[in-house]
């Protein structure tokens, strides 16, 4: 495959559809295996999508997943429709959760979400106006000679 191309898609995320959720994460790693990236940036790239995507899944009704792949970097963007995040700060704090009882049976709900995506990326952005939505984008830098 010719490494040099750049590629881009969407995901459209349904909140509250548990029976699809985790399915753009495995799509886009499905697509970064047969570009050839190597494991561990893959293995990064699933954890940040899959956490951004279960939170539009658990928290909002709606939302896209884009990704932007090129030699150099895999860019992934999560934008929802709402409710947006009223304390920012707050809500990246390993444990916070407002998860509600029947997400927290399921297994969601560790507040561990958010923090993992930052360890994850190597540039981690996220953006949110209460009432509106909120925006993660997540940058993971292809660092062409390293070890897998
Ligand atoms: N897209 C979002 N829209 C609205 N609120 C969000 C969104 N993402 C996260 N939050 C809020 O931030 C909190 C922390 O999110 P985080 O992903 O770190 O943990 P969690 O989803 O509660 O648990 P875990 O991810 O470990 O299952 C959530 O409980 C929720 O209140
Ligand atoms: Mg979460």
């Amino acid at each position: 495959m010719d490494h040099t191309r750049k590629i881009d898609g969407r995901f459209n995320l349904v909140g509250g559809d548990f029976t699809n959720a985790g399915e753009a994460s495995t799509q886009l790693k499905k697509i970064l295996q047969l570009r050839g990236v190597k494991d561990s940036y893959i293995r990064r790239a699933s954890i940040a999508t899959f956490e951004a995507e279960m939170n539009v899944i658990i928290y909002t009704p709606a939302g896209i997943l884009r990704y932007d792949v090129d030699d150099e970097s895999i860019k992934i963007t999560v934008e929802d429709m709402g409710p947006g995040i009223e304390d920012i700060d707050l809500a990246m704090q390993e444990g916070y959760s407002t998860a509600p009882e029947w997400v927290r049976e399921m297994g969601w709900g560790a507040g561990m979400g958010l923090p993992n995506m930052k360890k994850n990326s190597d540039v981690f952005r996220i953006d949110s106006a209460p009432g509106e939505g909120t925006t993660v984008k997540m940058i993971i830098y292809l660092n062409k000679g390293e070890q897998s």
